[in-house]
């Protein structure tokens, strides 16, 4: 059995990404993850919200540490994860009330986020919503210096790293039946950036 891999940073924004799923889940009932990494964040609010199923997805070199935390968790609400690279996929079975990726925005190339945001407007129930989570820029422009260094050392691992502005990401969103319904400021500089599907006005919230 292989150890259970932490990323620090996932144990540091789970409380403030917590407080924020609280609001906005609201009735949802079924959640997707695109791009669950080590699984901690699936196993931490999947016991914060037992009334959630959280389906967890990677691209599968991620299964087995992803596993190593729902397979000792055990919640009857977290699932093992789909297969899910958003560039060689364009459908998962079944719906969800919500979709929820943290990180990987600015991990991704831009076709992939592209990629990404096509999935999402297939796979989201009418009113659903989409919570992304991670450091974005705002009308072209950094929200810190500390972000800009970020994105410096980004473009040096891989040029097509790196943060993505707001309005690029509210375009793909309304290419895919989305808006952006809420904006939250969350700690170290992030945002949490809540995108809903159009239909039911009252929505899963
Ligand atoms: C920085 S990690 C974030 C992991 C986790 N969500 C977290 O917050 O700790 C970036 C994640 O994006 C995923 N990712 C990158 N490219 C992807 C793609 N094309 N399709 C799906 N996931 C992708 C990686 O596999 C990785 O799990």
């Amino acid at each position: 059995m292989i150890e259970k891999p932490d990323a620090p940073a996932a144990r540091r924004n789970c409380d403030a990404i917590l407080a924020v799923l609280r609001d906005v889940l609201g009735r949802s009932t079924s959640l997707l993850e695109i791009g669950s990494g080590t699984g901690q964040h699936a196993v931490y609010f999947g016991h914060a919200l037992p009334a959630l199923r959280w389906q967890t997805s990677d691209r599968s070199e991620n299964h087995a540490g992803i596993l190593a935390w729902v397979n000792e968790a055990s919640l009857d609400n977290v699932v093992a994860p789909l297969d899910v690279d958003v560039l060689r996929r364009d459908r998962v079975d079944g719906r969800y009330d919500a979709v929820f990726s943290a990180n990987t925005a600015h991990i991704m190339s831009y076709q992939a986020v592209v990629c990404m945001f096509r999935l999402v407007g297939t796979v989201l129930n009418e009113g659903g919503v989409f919570c992304l989570y991670g450091p974005f820029n705002v009308n072209g422009e950094f929200t810190s210096a500390s972000n800009e260094r970020f994105n410096e050392s980004l473009k040096l691992q891989n040029p097509e790293m790196g943060i993505r502005d707001l309005a690029d990401l509210n375009g793909l969103a309304a290419a895919n039946g989305l808006s952006e319904s809420r904006r939250y400021a969350m700690p170290a500089n992030n945002m949490l950036i809540v995108w809903r599907g159009l239909g039911d006005d009252d929505g899963y919230a």
